[in-house]
Formats: C-alpha cells, sequence, structure tokens
C-alpha cells in the first residue's frame, strides 16, 4: 500500500509518498480501508512537532480517518468486514490502509458520506462540548465566535443557531463572511479593525454577548473578553492566531465573568458514553440533513485501485 510517511518532524519536506506492507489486525483490531481523512489546523502542528502529544516517528499524517472495515482480528465482536466507519487517531489517515483498536471505531449511519463522518469528527464535537457543557449557552443569548469560517467555528454557528442564540461572527474575508452568515450568523465582521469592540458592540442586540467561542487566541483576545456581559463565559478552545494571550485578572472580578478552558480530548477519555451519544447525534442530524457536515475542500482520490482520497476541512 501506498502511504504519506515522515520520518521527522518540522516540516513536510521530511515526508514521501512510500510503499509499506498492507497491515494485518491483531487481536481486538480491525484493518480499515481508508476513504477519507480530513486533515485541519491540529494536523498541520502534528506535522511541525508543536502539538501538545508528539507521536512516534515514523509519522503518518491525518487523525480523523473514515473507510470501509475490510480486515477483522481475533475477538472483534462489534464491526464486520463492509461496515462503513470512522475513528480518532493520532495519525495513519494519510494511507490506503491503517489498523486499529476496535473500541476505537464507530459505524457511520447510513445517509451521512463518509468524507463528511471524518471532517465532522473533532471540530463538531469540540463545538458541542463548548458551547453545551463548558459554555451553557441559553436560547436567546449572543454568541461571539472567532475564527468563524473555521473548522470549529463554522460548527458552532451551526449548533449555537440551531439552538437559539443570537450568532455573531468574526471572519477575516468578505467569502469568509458570505460563509459564515449561509451557515446561520446573523452578523459578520471582519477580525482586524481598529474598534473590534465597537463593532461588535454595534452587532450584538444588547450591546454585549453572553458567550465567546474563541478558538484563535491572539491579539485581539482581551478586546472580545471585554465585550461580554456580566457572567458571560469565555471559552477558551485555540490559538489559531499564534500568541497565546494573557488577561488582567481583574477583568473577570468586574464583569462576574468565567474565562473557560475547552480540551476535547478531555470531555472523550472522561465520559466516553455521552460523548458517543453527542457523536452520534451529530451524524444522525448530518445524514437527515439537519446540520451541514460537509467539508468545503474534498480532494479526489489520485487514480487506480484502492486509492485513498483526503478531505481539507475547512
Ligand atoms: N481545545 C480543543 O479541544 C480543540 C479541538 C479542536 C481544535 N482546537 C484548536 O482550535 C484551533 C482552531 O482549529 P480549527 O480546526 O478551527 O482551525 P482552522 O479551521 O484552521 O480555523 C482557524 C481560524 O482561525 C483564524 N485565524 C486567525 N489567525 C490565524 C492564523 N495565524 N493562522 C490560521 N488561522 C488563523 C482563521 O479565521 P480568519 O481568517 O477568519 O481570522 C481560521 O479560519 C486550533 O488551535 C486547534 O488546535 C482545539
Amino acid at each position: 500500500m501506498e502511504c504519506f510517511e515522515g520520518d521527522a518532524f518540522g516540516s513536510l519536506d521530511h515526508f514521501r509518498l512510500i510503499e509499506r506492507p498492507i497491515p494485518v489486525p491483531e487481536s481486538h483490531q480491525v484493518r480499515i480501508r481508508i476513504e477519507a481523512t480530513a486533515l485541519g489546523f491540529v494536523d498541520g502542528l502534528m506535522v511541525q512537532g508543536r502539538y501538545q502529544i508528539r507521536p512516534p516517528l515514523p509519522y503518518v499524517p491525518g487523525g480523523e480517518i473514515a473507510g470501509v472495515v475490510d480486515a477483522v482480528g481475533p475477538g472483534v465482536g462489534h464491526l464486520d468486514v463492509g461496515d462503513r466507519v470512522v475513528t480518532w487517531q493520532l495519525g495513519g489517515g494519510l494511507s490506503e490502509y491503517t489498523v486499529v483498536a476496535a473500541d476505537e471505531v464507530e459505524t457511520v449511519p447510513a445517509g451521512l458520506p463518509l468524507a463528511n463522518a471524518a471532517a465532522m469528527l473533532v471540530d463538531y464535537q469540540t463545538a458541542h462540548y463548548a458551547l453545551f457543557e463548558r459554555g451553557r449557552i441559553a436560547a436567546g443569548e449572543t454568541v461571539l465566535i472567532a475564527g468563524a469560517a473555521g473548522g470549529v467555528g463554522s460548527a458552532a454557528i451551526q449548533l449555537a443557531a440551531r439552538a437559539g442564540a443570537y450568532v455573531v461572527a468574526l471572519a477575516s474575508t468578505p467569502e469568509k463572511r458570505e460563509l459564515v452568515l449561509a451557515l446561520g450568523a446573523k452578523a459578520a465582521i471582519a477580525p482586524g479593525g481598529d474598534d473590534i469592540r465597537g463593532a461588535i458592540m454595534a452587532a450584538a442586540p444588547r450591546g454585549v454577548v453572553d458567550v465567546v467561542v474563541d478558538p484563535v487566541g491572539g491579539a485581539g483576545f482581551e478586546a472580545l473578553f471585554r465585550s461580554l456581559a456580566k457572567e458571560g463565559r469565555h471559552l477558551v478552545i485555540g490559538f489559531a492566531g499564534g500568541a497565546i494571550p494573557t488577561l488582567p485578572a481583574n477583568l473577570p472580578l468586574l464583569k462576574s465573568a468565567a474565562l473557560v478552558g475547552v480540551e476535547i480530548r478531555h470531555y472523550l477519555a472522561s465520559r466516553p458514553l455521552e460523548a458517543g451519544a453527542v457523536r452520534a447525534a451529530l451524524f444522525g442530524d448530518a445524514a437527515s440533513g439537519a446540520l451541514a457536515g460537509a467539508p468545503d475542500r474534498p480532494v479526489p482520490p489520485r487514480p487506480g485501485p484502492g486509492r485513498a482520497g483526503c478531505t481539507l476541512a475547512a
């Protein structure tokens, strides 16, 4: 089989397409013939060796993997050859096949394309956990979403809007602002303006926001926190903007507001049954069309039998 493998982190120069033997599943493992792999911000960090977890070398990028089970090891009860499945691993997706633990694999409902399942896997769960568990959003509240056209942001727009929140989105280009409005935001603002707080005040119905969904961090962080209403919640999800910001501790006090961390791996590890139910509901809604789970830039497979395609999510 072909896979895109690297022998060092730092840059894509260390990675190349190579031939490897097709792996054989051992006890309690399954082999997946990969049909789609979602690539997002985290995969870029992985390849650079800058993610919080460093996988072992050699490394095949792509953690959000969807495909069809084509071999089953001894002791596997709940999966069969031919099942359409998805799994979240540290890597292995940019390959024709991968072997994983069967209990880390779940089936994808009929009607949901495998590429969409891969693209939704982490971003939609993260957005759901952020909004409903950590942010405790309620209908009628105003939710400000930074990096709103990105993977986490675009999922958050849809989930917040359908929960009855008034969504204000930050997006840097006219095309991204058009996208976020189409996904359900009521207002779209460019993040880099001189008076971002003024723009947020003008866009929010009460002049303040109840929740900030923040996968960006960076220089605009404090202005977003200052836009919160009393008892507001600023959800810290990531730092796509580069810098990890700091916040004067008097600001949460003055607003009775909270700076709230969101870590999806903690949620998945600590509440696996609940997380599985959320995932199943999200997949079901995407399969029925109640949620748009489509990746926006599918990359077709290279010609040839059994070639894996991949999906660039956002
Ligand atoms: N806490 C968790 O459990 C968890 C889970 C998943 C992801 N994350 C983190 O969340 C962050 C966003 O992930 P994502 O998948 O949504 O990423 P993404 O699809 O690349 O979107 C990130 C958005 O951030 C904005 N941005 C601002 N400055 C940027 C810069 N210097 N480089 C790239 N983007 C920049 C961009 O929007 P504009 O162009 O509109 O500014 C972009 O659309 C990452 O840091 C990721 O590691 C955390």
